[in-house]
Parts: structure tokens; C-alpha cells; sequence
């Protein structure tokens, strides 16, 4: 039988009342119907890891920490054949919660795939972009392929809180494309296949 891709939906918000657990939330109840995925909502505010402050760096530590939630964290991002990142845009860039998260590990990272979801007055394509230049550094394969949410999605959730994820984000998902959020996942998930085989290989 072949193996199921893990999926991380990392949350990069942990702010009270943020709005980025709408579309993570929404994202990862869309994945979990998918056929060959195991998805897991993993939110940084489970993470509280102090600033990064390690003598070493990661890339030189063999996945060994001192601190028990950098541990934790490292377990969780070890065990995931791909991500998908979940970002606000603060002041043009991502969240600083995230870089820190990024910045704890390093191996952990390396050959998976990973796409990103953004939300803004830009629909979040600054933080995006420079999401993507973090994300080759430590040896991540983004796609090509990403969600942007534009503002008034986060001004419709502010002014009824009671709609629901799936009458607010569905109409995203035919309006950059047929279904926009299916190219989008289907693109992660062939790219995380050819590098979990690579892997498995020890290439
Ligand atoms: C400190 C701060 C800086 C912001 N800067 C930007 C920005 O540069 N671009 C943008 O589109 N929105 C910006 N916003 C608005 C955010 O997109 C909006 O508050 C969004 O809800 C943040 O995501 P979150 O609620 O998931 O934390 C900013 C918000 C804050 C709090």
C-alpha cells in the first residue's frame, strides 16, 4: 500500500483574534477528504519557543536540542513529508513568530515541499515572496502555485463572525480557476511524492 503524504498546515498567527486560523482551519478540513493525505493543523501558539539564541546552529546540531519545545517542535516538523504555511503580512513581511520556527531547525526542513497561504491588502503576496527565499535556504521546495486572500475576506469575517469557513472561503476557490485550491494541494502533494521517493532512496 502506498504511503499517505503528511501534511503540516502550520499556523503563523498567534495573536488573539487573529484571522489566519479561518483559513488554516478551512484548508486543513478541505485536506482531510483528500485521498493519500494525512493532514494535521499544527498552530505555533502550541510551540511557545524562545527567540532563537542557540550558540550552534541548527544545520550542525543532528536534530539535537536542549530546549524541550524547540524538541517538540523538531519532532513535529521531522515527521511531515510537506507543509503548508499559513502566513498574516505584517508590515510587508511574514510573521516574526514564523522565522523564529523556521529558524530553530534545520534538517528537519530539508527535500520537503511546501505552499503557501497569505491574506491581506496584497492578499498577503509580500510575505509570500519572502517566504519563498527563506524556504530555499533551508532546503525546502516550495511551489510554484500559492492562495492569496484578499482584504475584504478579512473584513467579511470582522463584520459577521459568524459566517461559517466554508461561505467565506469557497468562493476562493473558483475564483483563480476552476478550483484553484485543487492545483494548488495537487501540485504540493506530487512534488512532496517525488521527494519522499528521492529521499527514501537517499538521494
Ligand atoms: C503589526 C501589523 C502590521 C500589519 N501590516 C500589514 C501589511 O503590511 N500588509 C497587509 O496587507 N496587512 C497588514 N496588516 C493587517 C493584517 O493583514 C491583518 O491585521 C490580519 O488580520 C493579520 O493576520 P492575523 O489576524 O492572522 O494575525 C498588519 C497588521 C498588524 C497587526
Amino acid at each position: 500500500m502506498e504511503d499517505k503524504i503528511k501534511i503540516c498546515v502550520v499556523l503563523g498567527s498567534i495573536r488573539e483574534g487573529r484571522f489566519g486560523e479561518r483559513p488554516a482551519k478551512w484548508i486543513a478540513d478541505e485536506l482531510k477528504n483528500w485521498e493519500g493525505i494525512e493532514v494535521e493543523l499544527v498552530d505555533l501558539k502550541d510551540y511557545p519557543m524562545p527567540f532563537f539564541d542557540s550558540p550552534t546552529s541548527p544545520s550542525m546540531m543532528g536534530k539535537k536540542y536542549q530546549n524541550e519545545m524547540v524538541q517538540k517542535w523538531s519532532a513535529k516538523v521531522d515527521g511531515a513529508d510537506a507543509f503548508i504555511i499559513v502566513s498574516p503580512e505584517y508590515n510587508h513581511g511574514y510573521s516574526s513568530v514564523l522565522k523564529n520556527a523556521l529558524d530553530w531547525l534545520s534538517p528537519e526542513w530539508s527535500k520537503k515541499a511546501v505552499g503557501f497561504v497569505s491574506y491581506g491588502s496584497a492578499s498577503g503576496a509580500r510575505a509570500i515572496e519572502q517566504l519563498r527565499e527563506v524556504a530555499i535556504e533551508l532546503n525546502l521546495v516550495p511551489i510554484r502555485k500559492s492562495v492569496h486572500i484578499p482584504w475584504d475576506f478579512i473584513m467579511k469575517t470582522w463584520s459577521n463572525k459568524d459566517i461559517s469557513n466554508a461561505e467565506l472561503f469557497t468562493p476562493l476557490r473558483k475564483s483563480m480557476g476552476p478550483d484553484h485550491l485543487a492545483d494548488f494541494v495537487n501540485d504540493l502533494v506530487w512534488t512532496a511524492k517525488a521527494l519522499k521517493e528521492a529521499r527514501k532512496k537517499g538521494q
